[in-house]
């Protein structure tokens, strides 16, 4: 495995994802150096405002043959709103990736760290330290329904969510499998079965049909309201979470706000089948308010490049050695520092990318 030269486009987009990417692809060069990992990266200018403004569009239109034959995406951050709408520049790019490349899993990481504040009070490092999986292309998010009767005493609208089993059953699997695959085996399903009486019921059958495969694990079944309430007063409880589209769009930007800072958190976009290329990328946007100061947290940039190399080698070997060096890195530059402002230091971007690195 560890011979194999895996293929990269390596995409920075707009604002600050310009500015990250570097600092992502300096800690990804150490490990991969380090451990023996080959890396061929392709650099590409579209997927970004910049494009646009010059062509129109936010991509070539050979844009899934450009890309289909990569290992994976690395992807900083897309966004422009003063020159190009928000709408535009997410589904001309981002999100058609998400969707041409089946990327049906959303993963983000949620740990407290060392040196960060946390917003909690009375948690320190450790005791947050679990997964939010949520069902990236179906769902509750669609574009089924409509409007009748329009602006009259009658309007009616609806929408309509999608549960499809190929849908719902890829995604429990995936949740139970990373549950078992971690010390305490804890599997969280999040429901709202006592109000959404229709698919939801459905989804915890499913949950209980896939769990009878996963003896190990020991799943519960919690509702979204409850769920939500615990992330922020019981977060030590949560090993792995699993959650549908909306519940999990919701609860994978609550568990990182409750670990600190947003520039601190990284996401994966993935196709577990490796049909198509899976995307690593921060949480965070393109933050134009900070955008051309080198001063944003290159860590959620860093954390996502490991990600991308566990993934590559599917958790094992030479990948998981360079993910634990750089998550290694990380955790000593948070507890010593250098850090960014948003952590209350003083050090741009480079400077903190470069310690990382260094360490690694
Ligand atoms: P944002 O995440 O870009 O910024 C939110 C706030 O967090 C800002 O105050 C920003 O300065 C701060 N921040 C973000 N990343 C940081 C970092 N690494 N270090 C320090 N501070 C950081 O979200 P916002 O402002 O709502 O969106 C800006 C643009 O980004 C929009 O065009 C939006 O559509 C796009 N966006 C793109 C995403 C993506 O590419 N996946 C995700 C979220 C937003
Ligand atoms: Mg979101």
């Amino acid at each position: 495995m560890e011979n194999k030269t895996y293929r990269i486009a390596v995409i920075p987009g707009d604002g600050i994802g310009k500015e990250v990417m570097p600092e992502g692809l300096r800690a990804v060069q150490a490990a991969a150096d380090k451990f023996g990992i080959g890396l061929e990266l392709t650099h590409i200018d579209w997927a970004s405002c910049d494009y646009w403004q010059a062509h129109g569009k936010m991509m070539p239109d050979d844009w899934k043959a450009q890309l289909q034959g990569m290992d994976a995406i690395f992807f900083g951050a897309v966004g422009w709103p003063a020159t190009v709408p928000d709408h535009v520049s997410l589904w001309g790019s981002l999100l058609k990736f998400r969707r041409e490349f089946d990327q049906y899993i959303n993963l983000r990481p949620v740990r407290l760290f060392e040196g960060v504040p946390c917003p909690l009070a009375g948690r320190k490092a450790g005791d947050i330290d679990f997964f939010v999986v949520r069902e990236n292309t179906e769902g509750e998010y669609t574009n089924l329904g409509g409007r009748i009767f329009e602006g009259t005493e009658r309007e009616i609208v609806i929408q309509e969510s999608v549960f499809s089993r190929h849908g719902t059953e890829r995604v429990l699997k995936f949740a139970f499998e990373l549950a078992q695959s971690r010390p305490r085996k804890k599997l969280t399903v999040a429901t709202k079965s006592n109000g959404i009486a229709v698919s939801m019921p459905w989804w915890d059958e499913r949950a209980d049909e896939i769990g009878r495969s996963y003896p190990e694990v020991a799943a519960d079944k919690q509702h979204i309201d409850i769920l939500s309430a615990r992330f922020v007063l019981q977060p030590d409880r949560f090993d792995v979470v699993v959650a549908s589209n909306l519940f999990g769009d919701i609860l994978s930007d609550l568990g990182p706000a409750c670990t600190g800072t947003i520039g601190l958190a990284p996401s994966a976009n993935l196709d577990p089948e490796r049909r198509f290329p899976s995307l690593f990328e921060p949480v965070h946007g393109s933050a134009p308010d900070i955008y051309g100061q080198n001063i944003a947290n290159p860590v959620a940039m860093i954390w996502s490049g490991a990600l991308m190399l566990d993934f590559l080698t599917h958790g094992q070997g030479a990948g998981r050695q360079a993910h634990d060096a750089i998550v290694a890195a990380i955790e000593t530059v948070l507890r010593e520092g250098p850090r960014t402002r948003d952590l209350g230091g003083q050090a741009d971007t480079t400077e903190m990318g470069k310690a990382v690195a260094a360490l690694i």
